[in-house]
């Protein structure tokens, strides 16, 4: 019966255009909300993949309920439902995003009902997803005081920023990165390219739009790292990634 209500729930939110579907009973993102491609408009992957990335935060670095954690460019809450789902209420989530209507989503559906969980909109411009945001400056910051944080995780959100952008992230890092703390990301980050490319020709795919794709060569952008106190512990491609690298990072020994 249960399973029935959740059907025609789902159905009248298709057809009024509504922003939220039940499965499994988790409430998730309408797929118009969605991100990282058509895939996770299935909504067993996206759940599925929600929980692989909490996975991958348990088995990589002991991430547990006592952990912090800051999801830059958090969109529409994936990790944030695979953690509440596979390891339960955090001490302490905090995401952001630039997209307002996504933030929104996670304020009202996982903020309202889980008070470690916070989310934060911050109007900072990027081509791809907010041309009309606030173009950053040298004296960029997050809206967050010095709390500190054990682990920094970015899903393909470097793969559409310019490395000028970046750098003004990773010395954020640095202020709210706990002296032990790992950064997890996902990049496009290949040897013996160009040291940044946009869009590249002849690579995975085609990309179209502003930003859709932002390529760096290894040595680069470990050098980014390396300019910031941050070193690559180990980079690995995994399926789930869109064929980007996974990079797991600490400070510098
Ligand atoms: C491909 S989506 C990934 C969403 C999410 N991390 C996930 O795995 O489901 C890229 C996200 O990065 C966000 N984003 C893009 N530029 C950003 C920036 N400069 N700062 C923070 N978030 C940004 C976008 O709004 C979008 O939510």
């Amino acid at each position: 019966m249960k399973m029935q209500w959740s059907r025609i729930t789902n159905r009248i939110n298709h057809i009024f255009g509504g922003d939220v579907v039940h499965v499994r009973n988790i409430q998730l993102p309408a797929k118009h909300l969605r991100l990282c491609g058509s895939e996770f408009e299935d909504d067993e992957h996206f759940i599925d993949t929600a929980i692989s990335e909490a996975e991958r935060l348990t088995e990589n670095f002991d991430f547990n309920l006592g952990s912090r954690i800051l999801d830059v460019g958090c969109g529409p809450g994936r990790l944030a439902i695979g953690i509440l789902n596979h390891v339960g209420e955090v001490e302490h989530y905090q995401g952001i995003d630039i997209v307002r209507k996504r933030i929104q989503w996670c304020q009202r559906y996982i903020g309202g009902r889980h008070s470690n969980f916070h989310f934060t909109h911050m109007d900072t411009h990027n081509s791809r997803y907010n041309p009309g945001g606030q173009v950053m400056g040298a004296d960029f910051r997050f809206p967050l005081s010095d709390e500190k944080f054990d682990i920094i995780y970015l899903y393909s959100v470097f793969s559409h920023m310019i490395s000028d952008e970046v750098q003004l992230y990773l010395r954020e890092f640095q202020r709210l990165l706990t002296s032990s703390g790992k950064i997890f990301l996902t990049a496009f980050v290949e040897n013996s390219v160009p040291d940044v490319s946009v869009n590249p020709d002849d690579y995975m795919r085609t990309w179209k739009g502003p930003l859709h794709c932002v390529r760096y060569e290894t040595d680069f952008f470990a050098a980014m790292l390396g300019e910031h106190g941050f070193q690559i512990d180990y980079m690995k491609r995994d399926l789930l990634a869109d064929g980007q690298n996974c990079l797991y990072i600490s400070r510098s020994s």
